[in-house]
């Protein structure tokens, strides 16, 4: 929705709404859980965590600076105004944002200190950073089709010291660049995919750029409950929002792209995380 006079009230509206729901669902959620009262609704596969293998750091060695594209690329106009959020997103979503990272970082464990992680809409790269201190023999990729995430991420992992087994490129997430072709162990996608125009395309690239044996792990609202209460403020506050998917969906998406096992679990209320092994 194009209405830059209301982006300040609705980035407040977000920012309480994301808040909120830390506070009134996902903490008591979190505390039921460590009293093992939480059941998480699991489809598909059996669900299976870890990341075995890793490639070692490659990438990051080759590339000490951000790989930007040249110009705008096509579709550049959804991710614009995550350009000017830059800045201010980790105020925004963090709070939202920590407790779901935390649950995709306990999925992925057992995991290789050697493996090669992509992150594909990085942000500024919250989750990126944390799991590049977990791989410290492999190395992370943040990527991120927003140029001022891809240069907000290098700036801040520059900062923690983060990043000699990290690297950052400016890419679409359904057109990777094709040093990705077949590298990484796992990709790590939160948050995002209800920002894609082509969830299709998005997974496609997914089985490509992943190693045999890698694996996929895509944190998004889910269920359908989620999905219909969501609507409205992601509609008129969520910038370049397109659509949530339920989990069945997600399965449906991962299944046709040829992933064999392919498992969607609610890790917290209207929460899930699909995993997809090549
Ligand atoms: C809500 S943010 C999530 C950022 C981060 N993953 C997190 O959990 O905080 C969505 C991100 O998706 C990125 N994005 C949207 N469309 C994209 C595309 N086609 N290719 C790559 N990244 C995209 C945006 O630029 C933005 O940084």
């Amino acid at each position: 929705m194009d209405m830059p006079w209301a982006r300040p009230l609705l980035d407040q509206a977000m920012a309480l709404s994301l808040l909120s729901w830390r506070v009134h669902v996902f903490e008591p959620a979190r505390a039921l859980k460590r009293l093992g009262l939480y059941r998480a609704p699991t489809l598909g596969a059996a669900l299976v965590p870890g990341v075995p293998g890793g490639g070692g750091p490659e990438l990051s060695r080759r590339h000490r600076e951000p790989v930007l594209l040249p110009g705008e690329p096509a579709g550049y106009h959804e991710v614009r105004e995550f350009d000017r959020m830059a800045g201010v997103y980790e105020a925004v979503v963090r709070p939202f944002s920590e407790p779901i990272i935390d649950e995709v970082v306990a999925l992925m464990q057992p995991l290789s200190p050697r493996a090669r992680v992509l992150d594909p809409s990085a942000g500024p790269g919250e989750a990126a950073l944390r799991l590049a201190r977990l791989v410290p023999e492999g190395e992370v990729v943040a990527a991120d089709l927003s140029r001022g995430m891809v240069e907000t991420a290098w700036k801040v992992a520059r900062q923690a010291g983060c990043h000699p087994n990290m690297a950052f490129f400016q890419a679409d997430v359904g057109k990777p660049p094709e040093a990705f072709e077949g590298y990484f162990d796992a990709i790590v996608c939160c948050l995002s995919f209800h920002h894609y125009p082509d969830g299709e395309a998005a997974v496609r690239a997914f089985r490509r750029v992943l190693a045999p044996g890698g694996r996929v792990f895509v944190a998004d609202g889910g269920p359908r409950w989620f999905v219909e209460l969501a609507r409205p403020i992601s509609v008129l506050a969520d910038p370049g929002f397109v659509r949530h998917r339920t989990g069945e969906e997600f399965l449906q998406l991962f299944t046709e792209a040829g992933f064999s096992t392919v498992s969607w679990t609610e890790v917290l209320p209207g929460m899930g995380v699909t995993i997809a092994s090549v």
